[in-house]
Parts: structure tokens; C-alpha cells; sequence
């Protein structure tokens, strides 16, 4: 692929993202086409622990944080002095995992004199949604679904949402995690369980979803159900029906999602509807919601386009103001 400018497509964006354990790096122009998108997940590194350790997140976004920008630079043909604005996810996230991307992005920023943009992470998952070739314009009302988050939102613009909803205990993806854990099934659980899915019944057990006022979630009480239905089957049953649980239990989780998308539907008269973050890669989601816009399958899960694409919409920081800047670890 060669340069932005040589094309006439404007100001190139290198991102980078390190909230939680992939590393990521990509090059996207300021009309939103992205050059390239690196992603380095450490899932295996932390797989046997059966979730993240941020200390050894961390330490390996250390480690893989230069080869994947490099990588990313290679890939879009282009090396750092084609950069013209460099960003960054700032938050929320692991603290650790984050400074390691924010003192990386300072870094390349302060060396070339150029401005830098601090991103939110959450606006990242929904900014997946403006990239080229097929963007999507505000209004519409957004399922964000991550393994931190669980989020209704009504975009009216670019870059400003209004929160409908939010979940009281667990988020969608870490109801899939742990349901995976339950099973006996690899981390991150969403992608196992969607995959074991497919071999098993939907209707053979019925998981049931807390009903809690307003637009919010609640997932906390079906992992519960799981745990004791397992418990009830015995190891062999258990080991037998894996896929029924897994495909039932999953239907469980996309009911409550898409319950609630059509409730928000209805409240807010905003009748195009956007699922972003690492859930919105779910098949069983993707059909329950036929006429819902999924981010593009490989801008679901954490990745650095998507932080790009967000930068687009303002926020740079002019050279060399941005030393002092932090990480942030929650939403406010
Ligand atoms: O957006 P993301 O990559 O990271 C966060 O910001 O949290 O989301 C990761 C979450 C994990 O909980 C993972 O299990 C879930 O997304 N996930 C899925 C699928 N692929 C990833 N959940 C359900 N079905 C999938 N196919
Ligand atoms: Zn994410």
C-alpha cells in the first residue's frame, strides 16, 4: 500500500492500544481508511490462570509494544516520519498495561514533534463503526458489549453518546468468560462458547436473565444457574451435553442483549442499531439481530484501527504538551 499523502488521503494516524492484553498498533488515515491493523494477543500467555494478570500484561505489552508498531508501519508502507498525528488509549483499563502504550505513544509524539491523542477506550469500540469502506452516521442507538463493559447507548454525534443503560454486576463478555470457565472450556470463553455453540441445542436448558428496571443488565445470577446446573448433571452428563450448556447458556445472554436493543428502540424512536466490542463478534448475536450494524468482524475485539478512528474527531494535544498526561483506570 503506499502513503497516505501519495494517495491524497490526507493526515496518516499511527495508534496504539494496550488497555488489556493484546498489544495492538495500526495506521489509518485521517478519511478513515485503515493502512494496517496489528494485533498481538497474549490470551495463551494468560490462559492458564483462567483470566488476565495484569503484572504479566504489562510486562509483555513491554516486550511486544515495538514490534507491533514497527510491524504496523512495515505493513501500511511507511515509516514513523510519514506519522503526522500519533494516538493512544488512555483509559480505562489495567493501569499498568495502559502506561506502557501511553509512555510508548509520548514517546514517538515527543521525538517527532507531533500533536497526540489521548483515547478512551469505549469511544474507540464505537469509533470501529466510522472506519471506511463502510461507515456508519449517527444517530443510532449502540450495543457497547466487552469483557468490561456493558453499555446502551444513544449516539446522536460523532464522539458524544448518552447512556441508557449499564450493567448492575457482570459485564456480557465476562458472563461468556466465566460461563466458559464453568464448562472447563479455554480463556477468553466468548470465542469457545460460540464455537462449541454451534454443536448444541439453544432450547435444552433454560438459563434464566435477571429482569432489573430501566435499560440496564444484570448477568451475575446466570452464571449462578449454570454453576448449580452443572453441579446437579455430574461431571459425565456434564462432559456429554457441553455443547446443550454451552449453546443454551449463550442463548441466554444474546436474549438479554436483544430484549433490551428493541427496548431502547422503542424508547428512544432511534431505529438503526450498532453492536460494538468484543461480544458483537458473537454469531448466535449476529443473527438475533438481523437488522443490527456489527462492527466489522476483526474491529469487535480490542484493536488499534478503532482508537485511530476515534482520533479523527478531535482531542490532539499540540507537541509537547502531553508529557504529564495519564492513564485512567475506570469510566468516570
Ligand atoms: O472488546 P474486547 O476485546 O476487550 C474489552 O475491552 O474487554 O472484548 C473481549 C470480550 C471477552 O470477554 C470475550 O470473551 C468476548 O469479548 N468475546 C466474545 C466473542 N469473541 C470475544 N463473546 C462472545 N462471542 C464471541 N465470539
Ligand atoms: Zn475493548
Amino acid at each position: 500500500m503506499a502513503g497516505a499523502d501519495a494517495d491524497g488521503e490526507g493526515v496518516l494516524i499511527l495508534a496504539i492500544e494496550t488497555s488489556c492484553d493484546e498489544t495492538a498498533a495500526a495506521l489509518v488515515t485521517d478519511a478513515g481508511s485503515v493502512l494496517s491493523s496489528v494485533v498481538s494477543s497474549q490470551a495463551g500467555l494468560h490462559a492458564r490462570y483462567g483470566g488476565v494478570v495484569p503484572e504479566i500484561a504489562s510486562r509483555r505489552h513491554l516486550e511486544l509494544v515495538l514490534p507491533v508498531v514497527r510491524e504496523a508501519l512495515e505493513r501500511a508502507d511507511t515509516s514513523l516520519g510519514g506519522v503526522e498525528r500519533v494516538a493512544v488509549t488512555q483509559g480505562p483499563g489495567l493501569v499498568g498495561a495502559l502506561l506502557v502504550g501511553l509512555s510508548t505513544a509520548k514517546a514517538i509524539a515527543w521525538a517527532g514533534g507531533r500533536p497526540l491523542v489521548p483515547v478512551d477506550h469505549l469511544e474507540g469500540h464505537i469509533a470501529a463503526l466510522y472506519l471506511e469502506p463502510d461507515p456508519l452516521d449517527p444517530p443510532f442507538l449502540c450495543l457497547l458489549a466487552s469483557g468490561g463493559h456493558t453499555l446502551l447507548l444513544a449516539v446522536r454525534e460523532r464522539g458524544a453518546s448518552e447512556r441508557l443503560g449499564t450493567t448492575l454486576d457482570d459485564a456480557a463478555g465476562e458472563a461468556f468468560d466465566k460461563g466458559a470457565r464453568v464448562l472447563g472450556l479455554g480463556y477468553p470463553g466468548g470465542a469457545e462458547i460460540d464455537r462449541l455453540a454451534g454443536d448444541g441445542d439453544a432450547e435444552a436448558f433454560a438459563f434464566p436473565v435477571a429482569r432489573v428496571p430501566g435499560l440496564d443488565f444484570s448477568f451475575s445470577g446466570l452464571k449462578t444457574a449454570l454453576l448449580y446446573t452443572v453441579r446437579d448433571l455430574g461431571e459425565r452428563e456434564t462432559e456429554r451435553r457441553r455443547a446443550d450448556l454451552a449453546a443454551s447458556y449463550q442463548h441466554a445472554i444474546v436474549r438479554a442483549l436483544v430484549a433490551r436493543i428493541r427496548e431502547g428502540v422503542e424508547r428512544t424512536g432511534l431505529d438503526r442499531v450498532a453492536v460494538v466490542g468484543g461480544v458483537a463478534a458473537n454469531s448466535a448475536l449476529r443473527e438475533a439481530l438481523p437488522e443490527g450494524r456489527f462492527a466489522p468482524f476483526d474491529l469487535c475485539t480490542d484493536n488499534a484501527a478503532m482508537i485511530a478512528s476515534a482520533a479523527r474527531f478531535g482531542g490532539a494535544i499540540p507537541f509537547p504538551n502531553y508529557l504529564g498526561l495519564d492513564a485512567y483506570a475506570s469510566i468516570s
